[in-house]
């Protein structure tokens, strides 16, 4: 029987690395601590539809990456979204069009890491507190002091933060984790029965407590939807504000919408709100993957480099490649 490789993570750091590991025909089996996969890239079903709280969009730079992403396009889970972008900066909203080309989930999100899933086997709502190796495995022990295993290798695809305790078997890399800072974003979502009088679909934001805002029925798919608006608060706003109350964050975050926004802002129908601990890494890093090969242990996520969904993917993939490589 062969022994599987445990992945801990199913976003999109995880399951990068595990269909590369299942393509080159190893066997794997992920573990997340969430009902669902996608983690930072999955939607939340809402009264107002399905919405993106976490990433917005992606951009595809990297070849690999852009190929990638086409096979996304062609199964039906990734569709180009083209918004009316705005510019907000000192008082000023001005239209601020480009030629980038820009990605979503279709119809939502997490459409993407759902496709990506297919047939592999996870263990959902299963939080993985510890790693145990044995003499020649590993066994992993879930927060209910269940154990997993065994296993011949395990990759941690989580937040900085989050694997540091899973690395302590390997020292040298717990501390270089140790070392990643990740920020907070605060995110909100506000339907409105009327849908706003503007064009605007997307929005970048300076001198605000907003960084970003969207219009979630823009995105391919969700056309049929109330008119909602995706919010995201700036790190710096999200750290001072990281206890506040929910509906005090909804206020404030509405508050700063209606001051740039030059139309009639009615009161919100519908309102949400959810805080992302771990959303980005503080700064860039150039890891590609951490490894202690040794003792086949590996950690990969975004924060291993650029703090994008196209790092993240690419992380993944140097997890699987430096496996592989191990092992041949
Ligand atoms: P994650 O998506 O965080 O996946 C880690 C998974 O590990 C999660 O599913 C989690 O539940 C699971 N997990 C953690 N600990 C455990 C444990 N102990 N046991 C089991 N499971 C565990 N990127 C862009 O490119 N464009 C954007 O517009 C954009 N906007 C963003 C906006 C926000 C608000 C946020 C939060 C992120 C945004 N990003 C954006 C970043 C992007 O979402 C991330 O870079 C990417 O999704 C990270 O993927 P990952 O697999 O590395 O980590
Ligand atoms: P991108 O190329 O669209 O944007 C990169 C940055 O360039 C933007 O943040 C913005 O400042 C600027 N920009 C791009 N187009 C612009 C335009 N038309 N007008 C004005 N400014 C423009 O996408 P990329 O490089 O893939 O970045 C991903 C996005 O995800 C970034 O906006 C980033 O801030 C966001 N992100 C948010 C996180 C969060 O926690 N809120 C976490 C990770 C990424």
């Amino acid at each position: 029987m062969t022994v599987p490789i445990a992945i801990i993570g199913a976003g999109i750091a995880g399951l990068s690395a595990a269909n590369a590991l299942h393509k080159a025909g190893y066997a794997v089996h992920l573990f997340d601590k969430s009902r669902g996969s996608g983690g930072r890239m999955s939607s939340k079903r809402s009264d107002a539809g399905s919405l993106d709280l976490g990433a917005q969009y992606f951009t595809a730079r990297d070849r690999r990456f852009v190929d990638e992403v086409q096979q996304w396009q062609a199964h039906g889970w990734a569709a180009e979204w083209s918004p009316h972008l705005y510019n907000h900066k000192n008082g000023q909203l001005t239209p601020s069009p480009d030629e980038q080309t820009r990605w979503v989930g279709a119809p939502r999100m997490s459409a993407i890491t759902r496709g990506m899933l297919g047939r592999l086997t996870v263990n959902f709502s299963c939080r993985i507190t510890d790693l145990i190796h044995g003499e020649k495995h590993w066994h992993l022990l879930d927060s209910d002091e269940c154990t997993h295993g065994p296993f011949s290798h395990v990759i941690v695809a989580t937040p900085a933060p989050q694997a540091i305790a899973l690395l302590a078997a390997a020292p040298k890399l717990a501390t270089t984790v140790a070392g990643v800072k990740m920020d907070p974003t605060w995110a909100v979502a506000l339907a409105f029965e009327t849908p706003l009088d503007t064009p605007m679909e997307g929005c970048f934001v300076q001198d605000s407590p907003l960084d970003w805002l969207a219009r979630n029925r823009s995105k391919p798919g969700r056309e049929d939807t109330p008119d909602t608006w995706v919010l995201h608060a700036t790190s710096a706003w999200s750290k001072q504000n990281l206890d506040l109350p929910k509906e005090a964050v909804i206020e404030h975050l509405h508050g700063a919408f209606a001051e740039l926004i030059h139309c009639t802002m009615p009161a919100p129908v519908f309102t949400l709100a959810h805080r992302w601990l771990y959303a980005r890494p503080s700064s860039a890093h150039e890891w590609g993957a951490l490894a202690d090969a040794d003792l086949g242990l590996y950690a990969c996520g975004d924060w291993c480099l650029s703090g994008r969904v196209e790092g993240a993917w690419l992380s993944g993939q140097e997890a699987a490649r430096r496996l592989i490589e191990h092992l041949s």
